[in-house]
């Protein structure tokens, strides 16, 4: 039977707006952050449509320079793109600003799904090697992370909420969140108009979050999922549970960890800067439900967080793998 490309799989977000469920990621290392141009550039020719980004990854710049010479080129159109940013909690009371300041590196006039990154707030230190000057995960000489007392982080969703509905506003065509456990969902829900259009989160077979989901499915609101190959490295290429499941469908372990997502309704973001890589990972492999379930049932029995830090430490679900992460190694 023939199947779609992965890049040619699109989801519907809460508002109707269509969004191609298969992006490319651009989280780069901080070394590596000017190969992104080479790498977005490969994407779109390889036929990826969803570019996923941020304010705090400080490479907005060289998407942006990648996007423009595919404009010149006329490869894409900028109607046939999607493109999501996030706004940093360091940034948690500047939402006006930070979008300003992704929109002009992009050099785009709007983005397709702007989101809040994580749900805190976080001080303004100075810092000579972070976006715009300023560290992205603040501590004090101890190692404590520092918090902005005065900060609310439903604040933050309000001021993106604000620019959305302003109808004269057209620089977001959708919004949303990132890192939200359902308690602090319930909250947008209960104290704000717009439903979140996506919740952008970690998820893979070590860490299926199926609660979360199925919370997110109720309340029609699109999960995302980051770090599908458990980050740098791309560790869960070597899990043992894919290799059945590779000789099964004859397919490769980052399609068949692309695709479980797929499968479930779930946006997928894996990132490289590979091009050979970028160009050979679109396979959609129509995994049955019953191995979905395998790998949903292993991540039950087998939880395991890849992106965690001190200052996300505070959110109710990550300072407990944090700890226990600090355990295994010490
Ligand atoms: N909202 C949030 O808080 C949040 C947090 C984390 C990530 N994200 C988003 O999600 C995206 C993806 O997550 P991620 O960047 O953490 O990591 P990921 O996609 O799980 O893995 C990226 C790593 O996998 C490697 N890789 C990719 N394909 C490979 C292959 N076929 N064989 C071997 N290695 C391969 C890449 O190296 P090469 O470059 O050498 O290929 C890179 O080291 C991010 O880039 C970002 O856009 C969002």
């Amino acid at each position: 039977m023939l199947h779609p490309l992965s890049t040619e799989i699109y989801f519907t977000f809460n508002n109707g707006n269509k969004v191609p469920a298969f992006g490319l990621g651009t989280a780069a290392q901080h070394e590596r952050v000017a190969e992104t141009k080479q790498a977005v550039k490969a994407a779109i020719k390889a036929g990826y449509r969803h570019i996923d980004t941020a304010w705090a990854y400080g490479v907005e710049e060289y998407v942006g320079e990648a996007l423009q010479e595919l404009f010149e080129e006329r490869v894409v159109k900028r109607e046939d793109l999607h493109i999501t940013s996030k706004v940093w909690h360091t940034m948690w009371n500047d939402v006006d600003k930070s979008l300003n300041e992704s929109l002009a590196r992009l050099k785009v006039d709007y983005v397709d799904l702007f989101l809040q990154h994580w749900p805190l707030c976080t001080q303004k230190v100075p810092d000579p090697h972070g976006v715009d000057k300023i560290a992205k995960e603040p501590v004090d000489d101890q190692g404590n992370p520092l918090y902005d007392e005065k900060g609310d982080w439903i604040e933050t969703y309000k001021q993106i909420e604000k620019i959305y509905l302003d109808k004269n506003d057209k620089r977001v065509r959708a919004i949303g969140v990132s890192n939200f456990p359902i308690e602090y969902l319930k909250r947008v829900l209960k104290e704000c108009r717009t439903v979140p259009a996506c919740n952008q989160v970690e998820l893979h077979p070590h860490l299926p979050q199926r609660e979360l989901c199925e919370f997110c499915s109720e309340h029609k609101i699109l999960v995302t999922a980051y770090s599908p190959l458990g980050g740098n490295g791309a560790p869960l290429l070597e899990l043992p549970i894919l290799k059945g499941l590779c000789e099964k469908y004859n397919a490769s372990p980052n399609d068949i960890l692309t695709s479980y997502h797929l499968r479930q309704g779930t946006i997928v973001i894996p990132r490289s800067l590979n091009s050979t890589r970028i160009a050979s990972n679109l396979e959609f492999v129509p995994l049955s439900e019953e191995d979905v379930n395998k790998l949903n049932e292993f991540g039950q029995k087998n939880k395991k967080r890849y992106i965690n830090g001190a200052v996300s430490s505070v959110i109710p679900g990550f300072k407990e793998d944090f700890l226990k992460e600090q355990l295994q190694q010490s």
